[in-house]
């Protein structure tokens, strides 16, 4: 187990200096997860609690405690994601007290799937690369396609390329070329990378004599197809003594932030008294817990409103819960050639929202041939998906050309899928 332990470790971190995605890390009940990237933020792809294994930390343990093997705590996504997403690294006591019991008397274990997203250059923020003569510039995007904005070959500063040049080669500070610009759009726009030779065969002379250099200004656009839709904020306002009804037509809750009791005099205040509602500082602190406790995981949730679920943070004040969540789908990469098995638990059903089985950047699933990974490619398998696996408790995803339609000939694909239990 130990052994097993530190090799994993190593890996992790192997695996993330590479950038690859989907790291899968185990922690037994009792111990701590440590999830990091050595490069990039933690993006957190699934995570169970529970066992779903007899052999996964079993070592020394009575059989009573390994045989349950259906024990899943539905919440542990959301838990694991709030405290880890977006960070570079992050630790999670692997305990009930963290993620509540879904199997009392089983001893448990922690799976956690994540990626480490490099920071890349996104729409809106550009890039600047400068190349001397007689050099090779190399543009690129981590994720989507170049779009140059601005590029000149000659010289406007004294300093740029400069190093061991002669005076008279630096001198002519006003030197610029006005077909740059035409000649790094045609050979670059709208490719994940390019290389252009910096010199005046292909860029004509503008400056005889003068040692001259190309600067590109570029940004990279991710491609056409939009994303995985992505969840939106509702803010639900619920008063005293009635019902708080949370849902969620597609993915389930995930609870941000929560308070019952009052922080200003006009929400739930029709028919009250003054002295009931001047008390704006009112908070319960296990708000956020209680609902997070019934809730998250859920497709949808009523909870009662009152002081015997809350507590009452403030005697006299009438209360209410204030509560904001999301929507959460899941989403899972498989690399090409692998498989992997989506499940959902109880009574839940597979809904899948999004598949492409393709390349839609060029970090996830790496490829020892990089023209493997030379070009985006997007080929929807969203209907496929849908028709093979909706309705399903869990469906056998097997990211291979065999079992998809290849429109992506010589590209080292991945099967990208989005979906949630409902
Ligand atoms: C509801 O909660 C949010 C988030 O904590 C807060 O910004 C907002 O002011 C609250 N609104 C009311 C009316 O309590």
């Amino acid at each position: 187990m130990l052994h097993r332990e530190l090799s994993f470790l190593t890996l992790v971190l192997i695996l993330c200096q590479h950038g690859v995605k989907a790291v899968d890390l185990i922690s037994c009940e009792g111990e701590t997860a440590s999830l990091s990237c050595a490069r990039g933020t933690i993006n957190v792809l699934s995570a169970n609690y529970g066992r779903t294994d007899s052999s996964t930390c079993s070592t020394g343990r009575p059989a009573n405690q390994l045989s349950n093997v259906q024990c899943t705590q539905s919440t542990s996504l959301s838990v694991v994601t709030t405290r880890c997403n977006g960070k570079q690294s992050c630790s999670i006591a692997v305990r009930n007290s963290v993620f509540n019991d879904p199997c009392v008397g089983t001893y448990k274990f922690l799976y956690v799937s994540y990626e480490c997203n490099l920071p890349i250059p996104l729409s809106g923020t550009s890039t600047n690369l400068v190349t001397c003569e007689s050099e090779t510039a190399r543009i690129s995007c981590a994720r989507g396609t170049i779009n140059v904005l601005s590029a000149n070959y000659g010289r406007t500063d004294g300093t740029t390329c400069s190093t061991g040049r002669p005076a008279n080669q630096l001198s002519n500070v006003q030197c610029t070329q006005s077909t740059s610009l035409s000649v790094v759009t045609t050979q670059c726009d709208g490719k994940p990378a390019c290389s252009i030779s910096v010199n005046n065969a292909v860029f004509g002379d503008p400056c005889v004599g003068t040692y001259k250099y190309l600067i590109v200004s570029y940004k990279c656009i991710l491609p056409s197809t939009p994303p995985p839709p992505s969840a939106s904020l509702t803010n639900l306002f619920t008063c005293e003594s009635e019902t708080a009804p949370l849902s969620c037509a597609k993915g389930t809750i995930k609870v941000l932030s929560a308070n019952y009791g009052r922080t200003d005099q006009t929400t739930c205040s029709t028919g009250k008294p003054a002295n009931q509602l001047s008390n704006v500082l009112c908070r319960q602190s296990t708000s956020l817990s209680v609902l997070i406790t019934q809730c998250d995981g859920k497709p949808d949730c009523s909870i009662s409103v009152n002081n015997a679920v809350f507590g009452d943070p403030c005697v006299g004040t009438y209360k209410y819960l204030n509560v904001s969540y999301t929507c959460i789908q899941k989403s899972i990469i498989v690399c090409q050639d692998k498989s992997r098995t989506i499940t959902c638990d109880g009574r839940r059903r597979l809904n899948i929202h999004f598949a492409n089985f393709g390349r839609r950047d060029m970090v996830t699933c790496p490829n020892t041939d990089p023209t493997g990974m030379s070009s985006i490619c997007i080929s929807s398998e969203t209907r496929t998906l849908q028709l093979r696996c909706d309705g399903k408790k869990s469906c056998h995803l097997y990211a291979s050309d065999s079992n998809f339609i290849d429109r992506c000939p010589r590209i080292f694909k991945y099967l990208e899928v989005s979906y949630s239990c409902d």
